[in-house]
């Protein structure tokens, strides 16, 4: 069995996903600037937001150098005939700089790993920092669920050179702990982790593979952050319910720094 030692990365990335909230433009801008007060300037933590698309041109205005502008979703496509599609130029025209992709809830909706793949390729040409949300389903006692997560990363890496997977930050989140209020411990967290490692270690070389961001989901709060960060092995969270309450959000970074 290879031995890793503690790959985190030196300062967390915290990422909020709104998902479809808050409903107005105004709400939104309250949140932002409810989080600005919250959040201390002297965080070490890299800390996004994803709203809803419509919204980030209003906060983009007020985006503080301290909370950095994400986007939920991208198509791979810059322009064209794509009805309702948003894409990888337009997000960067609005000062967009992480972008999530392969969220479970939009594979449900039938986005495939070959979309995925497209869209990371197409975030990279604009420098845009892609958050590829990996995890299974439900687990099994033997195991199977890994062969998921590895099929999972076999598709994302498919054409992708060691330099370009290491600007990728991978978030798993398993599907079963998602909005359920029920968390993976920590050693589900750190063992998934190492299991990320060795098999991207074994798509490239462990001095690539160690340099990926990996981020865990799934029903992060104020009370489980710590635990997960402290032994989970990854280095952030990507965060849902949680991040639309301002003192939550703000507790999860604390716990991060
Ligand atoms: P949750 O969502 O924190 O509400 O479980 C996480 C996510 O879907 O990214």
């Amino acid at each position: 069995m290879l031995q890793f030692p503690d790959m985190k990365h030196a300062h967390a990335l915290v990422m909020g996903n709104w998902k479809l909230n808050p409903g107005n433009t105004l709400e939104a801008k309250t949140l932002f600037a409810e989080l600005k007060k919250k959040i201390p300037k002297t965080t070490t933590a890299k800390v996004v937001v994803a709203p809803p698309f419509l919204f980030i041109p209003e906060l983009a205005k007020g985006a503080a150098s301290v909370i950095k502008l994400g986007a939920q979703d991208v198509h791979y496509e810059e322009r064209g005939a794509v009805t309702g599609e948003i894409g990888a130029g337009m997000l960067a025209f609005f000062g967009v700089e992480y972008v999530i992709v392969g969220h479970s809830e939009r594979r449900a909706l039938g986005e495939t790993d070959t979309q995925v793949n497209k869209k990371v390729q197409a975030l990279l040409k604009r420098k845009l920092t892609p958050v590829v949300c990996i995890g299974e389903r439900l687990r099994d006692s033997q195991g199977q669920f890994f062969n998921h997560i590895a099929a999972q990363l076999k598709a994302l890496t498919e054409g992708l050179t060691p330099l370009q997977l290491q600007k990728v930050v991978i978030a798993y989140e398993p599907i079963w702990a998602i909005g359920t209020g029920e968390t993976a411990t920590a050693e589900n967290v750190k063992e998934m982790q190492l299991f990320i490692v060795s098999t991207l270690t074994k798509l490239y070389e462990r001095k690539v593979a160690e340099k990926v961001r990996l981020i865990y989901g799934g029903s992060v709060k104020e009370s489980n952050a710590k635990d997960i960060y402290e032994q989970g092995g990854m280095s952030g969270f990507l965060v849902g319910g949680a991040s639309l309450e301002a003192a939550q959000f703000a507790a999860i970074i604390k716990a991060v720094e």
